[in-house]
């Protein structure tokens, strides 16, 4: 079995794509520090695949550790390289955790790349790159615009690492899948999306609104030109995501391939109202909200055009929206029962 590293494996994304991975008969090595995750998702995967991931306490900042980690897996085909912090108003109070996390690891992972001749890297952007577009959907030729925090900065600076490495280093190449919104949890229930605290993030606030964990979800904003006031997002589903990262490294491992970028996502927005109305039809639930004032920093409407991914990796995003949704839902109960 090939094996693939995949750094901060544990955390939402990380641990659906370890699911794919191992669905495609790939061998997973985790690594993680547990600064936002913990290792039942480990568990998860093993209850969906049968197999639990190997798993590697470590941070990525840590040369050392890096390096013993990739020592031991030197034959390797590739990165999935997920690990990072997220929260983007935590970014702007503490910019310097965010580059030093964010790019520090990030560099070591090249490093350990062109140390071990390891070929091919996963990287998780964002569509944040795009900060507000003047046209939409985006393409991945949209002109970025600069970043407006300090997380939305260590992706486009990432961006930028990754693409002068390749170009110094042809015998790695990269692939750069933009994220637009990922929701949902794996049909399973097994895995999903655990905030901590407070969330950030529209979709496990609405999840926790209709718990009751919340007294009500706060919508920002209904005054944008929009058709209806609200803002417009791409929501996708995890698991349609997930397998975009199979794709990509399959299609990598077919030949030379340098750098490469794709957005995903579904090419449809949503408003936050409709997808509030999208969840009550799907779950029977009701979402208890109340409008609020615009949430500053938000991009009124991004969605994306993800035409690039279907004709070059032949992925495109299936799960229909309310399907996510009641997958959404389904883990948000489970994890109640949990605690
Ligand atoms: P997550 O927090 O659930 O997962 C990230 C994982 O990385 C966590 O398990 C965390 O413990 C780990 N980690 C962080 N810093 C680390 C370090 N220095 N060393 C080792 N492990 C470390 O987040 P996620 O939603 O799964 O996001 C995965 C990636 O996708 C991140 O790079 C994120 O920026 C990017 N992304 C996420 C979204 C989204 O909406 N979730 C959108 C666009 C891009
Ligand atoms: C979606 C919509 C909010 C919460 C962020 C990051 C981005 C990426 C994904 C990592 C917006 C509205 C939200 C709430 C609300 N992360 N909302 N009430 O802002 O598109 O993107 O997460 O890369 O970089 O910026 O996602 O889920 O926070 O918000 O009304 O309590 O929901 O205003 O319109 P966003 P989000």
């Amino acid at each position: 079995m090939q094996k693939v590293i995949v750094t901060g494996g544990t955390g939402y994304i990380g641990s659906h794509t370890a699911v794919a991975l191992q669905n495609a008969r790939y061998q997973v090595i985790i690594l993680d520090n547990l600064s936002n995750s913990d290792t039942d998702s480990l568990d998860g995967i093993q209850r969906i695949t049968g197999t639990k991931p190997e798993f590697i306490k470590l941070d990525c900042t840590n040369k050392d550790d890096m390096r013993c980690a990739f020592e031991k897996h030197r034959d390797a085909v590739g990165v999935i390289h997920f690990a990072a912090l997220k929260a983007v108003g935590e970014s702007v109070e503490k910019p310097l955790l965010y580059y030093r996390n964010n790019l520090g690891a990030l560099i070591n992972v090249l490093d350990m790349m062109q140390e071990f001749k390891i070929p091919c890297l996963v990287f998780s952007s964002s569509a944040t790159v795009y900060g507000v577009p003047e046209q939409l959907p985006v393409t991945e030729d949209t002109p970025l615009q600069p970043a407006t925090s300090p997380y939305g900065q260590t992706k486009v600076i990432g961006e930028n690492i990754i693409t002068d490495t390749v170009r110094a280093n042809p015998q790695i190449q990269a692939t750069l899948l933009r994220y637009f919104n990922p929701i949902g949890a794996h049909p399973s229930a097994e895995i999903g999306e655990k905030p901590n605290g407070v969330p950030n993030n529209l979709m496990p606030y609405i999840c926790q609104a209709a718990a009751g964990i919340r007294e009500y979800l706060n919508v920002f904003g209904n005054d944008y030109d929009t058709p209806d006031g609200f803002c417009i997002r791409d929501y996708i589903d995890i698991n349609d995501l997930a397998n975009a990262h199979v794709a990509a490294l399959k299609h990598m491992q077919s030949g030379k391939h340098g750098i490469n970028v794709f957005n995903l996502g579904t090419g449809r927005g949503q408003s936050v109202m409709e997808l509030i109305q999208a969840f009550e039809g799907a779950t029977g639930v009701k979402v208890p909200y109340k409008l609020s004032p615009r949430r500053t920093g938000d991009v009124p409407a991004i969605y994306a055009n993800a035409d690039r991914a279907e004709k070059i990796l032949k992925w495109r995003a299936n799960v229909p929206l309310n399907e996510t949704l009641a997958s959404a839902w389904r883990w948000q109960q489970k994890i109640l029962k949990l605690k």
